[in-house]
This record gives structure tokens, C-alpha cells and sequence, in this order.
């Protein structure tokens, strides 16, 4: 562990990248995994709840808090993504039952309590709709100065993925987003733009295969699935490993290229709501309020993604 790792959340709604996002987070010594909240998303509160508990519990990750928070975005219905993450949000495996136990609190208690006992700031790491942290920053205006940053997988500078031009993330819930671009922090995002030269390639199914330990013997199977529906549904039979992007914003910066321009969410379009409208040549007299990847280094991403599989393997 380094000398000063920073204290992280992850609110996730595993969903095949979480996990991995789970994965990179917990193995990496530049940061602690203070707690794992989980939001609907890819699949139903209580599946993606029980599915952060199960795989928590294989990956003998059993000591770190997980609560449970929104069931559903602040307008709206729920959807879920079972055409990428299937009817359980984790398809592809059968996952052991969970030997951990749900936190008492919710995903904002959790979060609000962490934030609030953290000696330095806190930064929370987002790979599912913004529900929680929306709710987090709208009922705890008094945390702000305590979160260091907010890094977040979503939307992009170019198309959409679950509607022409919105992500998943951001459209599921543009009002939680809009509070979040808003609200004056320090926003780090990773789209698509970004996520999709992050390929599961052959190379890496080998290189997660040679690990050849019981959690990678999981892993392999549940990124089979997850390579199958992208290849289904969008003609990607190498899949996009979006979420633990986020994860290595917050551990590896270095390995980013950041434009630091305005990004607007778009909440009315007939067409475009859930867009992120990112004004990379700043033609607009926005404020600048988010950080964009516009670059990252592929390789070094793997060899930390290898080896965070490894490391929790031991
Ligand atoms: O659009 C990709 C995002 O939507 C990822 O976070 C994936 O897990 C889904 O939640
Ligand atoms: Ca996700």
C-alpha cells in the first residue's frame, strides 16, 4: 500500500465491467476502497446488490462495506441492460452465495459517513447512473469541501451507445447527472470515446486464462458472456471494458490526457436527452467544469488490469 492511498467509493451497478471495476480498485496501492454502494442500473437494485455481494465474496473481498442505494433513477422508470449483462446483470457464471452482509445504512448514509470520518478527502468513483451521488450531493450540501473529486464512467465526445447519441449511464439518469456537472466539483469522465479502444481482445482473454486461478476462472466465462451480448447487440466481438477506466483515472492519471472544457446534460431533447454535450474547442461561454479523457494509455491499462486479477487471485 503507498504511503498516503487515496480513500475511494465505488458506486457501481455490476454489471461485468464493475466487477472488474471492484477488482482494479481493491488491488491497486495508490488507493483505499473505503466502501462499495451500488445503484440500479444494468439490472435491478437487488440483483446488482446481491451481484456486488456474491462477487465480493468469490474475490475474498469480504471486508469491504457495501450498501445498497437507489431503485430507480430521480424521474422516471428503471430499465435495465439485460441485453449486455443478461436477466441476473452478471450472466455468464454461477456465482457463489454471498457470506457477507449488507450494510444497515444506505448507499448515501454509507457514503455521507464515510465522507464525513475520512481525515482527507474522499473520492468517489461512479460506474453506474448518478442516482446515489446526486442524492448524496443534493442532501448533503455540507460534504462538498470534503469529496476530492468525482470520476466518472460515462457519455462521450462522440455517439451514444443505448440511444444514438446518449451512454447508458448518463441517460438512464440525466437529472442526477445534470446535479453532478453542476455542482462545482472536480468531475473526471471517461466516455466512450475513451472506453471503446479498452477491447477485450484474444491476447487478453489468454492473459486472463494463464492466471489460471479460481477468481480468473471465473472472470474468463463472465467476459465470454459479456463479449457474446456486445457482439449480439452491437457487432463488437471484442467488447469494451468500460468501468474500470474510471477506477484508473483516480490511480493513474498519468496515464490520461484530460481536455478541461464545459460538458452540459442534455435533459429535453426528443432525440438527445441523456446526451453529454462536451464542448471540446470551447465555442460556447460555458464554465469549464469537467476534466475529459481525450487519451489513454491501452497497454499500461491491461498490465494493471492483469495484474489487479492476479494480485486478488493470491
Ligand atoms: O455504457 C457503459 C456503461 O453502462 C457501463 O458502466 C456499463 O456497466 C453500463 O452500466
Ligand atoms: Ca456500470
Amino acid at each position: 500500500m503507498s504511503q498516503n492511498p487515496i480513500p475511494v467509493i465505488l458506486d457501481c451497478d455490476p454489471g461485468h465491467d464493475d466487477v472488474m471495476a471492484i477488482l482494479l480498485a481493491a488491488a491497486s496501492e495508490r488507493l483505499n476502497l473505503a466502501a462499495i454502494t451500488t445503484v440500479s442500473g444494468n439490472g435491478p437494485i437487488d440483483k446488482v446488490t446481491q451481484n456486488a455481494l456474491k462477487f465480493c465474496t468469490l474475490a475474498g473481498l469480504t471486508n469491504i462495506p457495501i450498501a445498497q442505494g437507489a431503485t430507480h433513477p430521480l424521474i422516471g422508470q428503471s430499465h435495465a441492460a439485460t441485453e449486455i449483462h443478461g436477466e441476473s446483470a452478471l450472466d455468464g457464471v454461477a456465482l457463489p452465495e454471498s457470506t457477507i452482509a449488507l450494510s444497515k445504512f444506505s448507499a448515501v448514509q454509507l457514503m455521507a459517513q464515510i465522507i464525513t470520518e475520512s481525515p482527507v478527502p474522499v473520492t468517489i468513483i461512479a460506474t453506474g447512473p448518478l442516482t446515489n451521488v446526486a442524492q448524496l450531493l443534493r442532501t448533503h450540501p455540507e460534504l462538498h469541501s470534503r469529496i476530492r473529486s468525482i470520476s466518472i464512467m460515462g457519455g462521450g465526445t462522440e455517439r451514444g451507445n443505448w440511444r444514438p447519441l446518449a451512454e447508458f449511464n448518463i441517460w438512464f439518469d440525466p437529472e442526477a447527472a445534470d446535479i453532478v456537472f453542476t455542482s462545482g466539483l472536480d468531475i473526471y469522465l471517461c466516455g466512450l470515446n475513451i472506453t471503446h479502444q479498452v477491447l477485450i481482445t484474444p491476447e487478453i482473454f489468454t492473459r486472463l486464462e494463464n492466471i489460471d486461478s479460481h477468481l480468473s476462472r471465473t472472470i474468463v466465462p463472465l467476459m465470454r458472456f459479456f463479449a457474446h451480448a456486445y457482439d449480439t447487440t452491437f457487432g463488437m466481438p471484442q467488447p469494451p471494458l468500460h468501468d474500470p477506466i474510471a477506477v484508473l483515472m483516480v490511480s493513474h492519471p498519468e496515464l490520461f490526457t484530460f481536455a478541461h472544457v464545459p460538458v452540459a446534460i442534455e435533459k429535453d431533447g426528443t432525440h438527445t436527452r441523456g446526451a453529454t454535450v462536451i464542448d471540446l474547442h470551447r465555442v460556447t461561454d460555458a464554465p469549464n467544469n469537467a476534466y475529459v479523457a481525450i487519451g489513454v494509455d491501452v497497454p499500461a491499462f491491461w498490465d494493471l488490469m492483469i495484474e489487479a486479477v492476479a494480485t486478488i487471485s493470491e
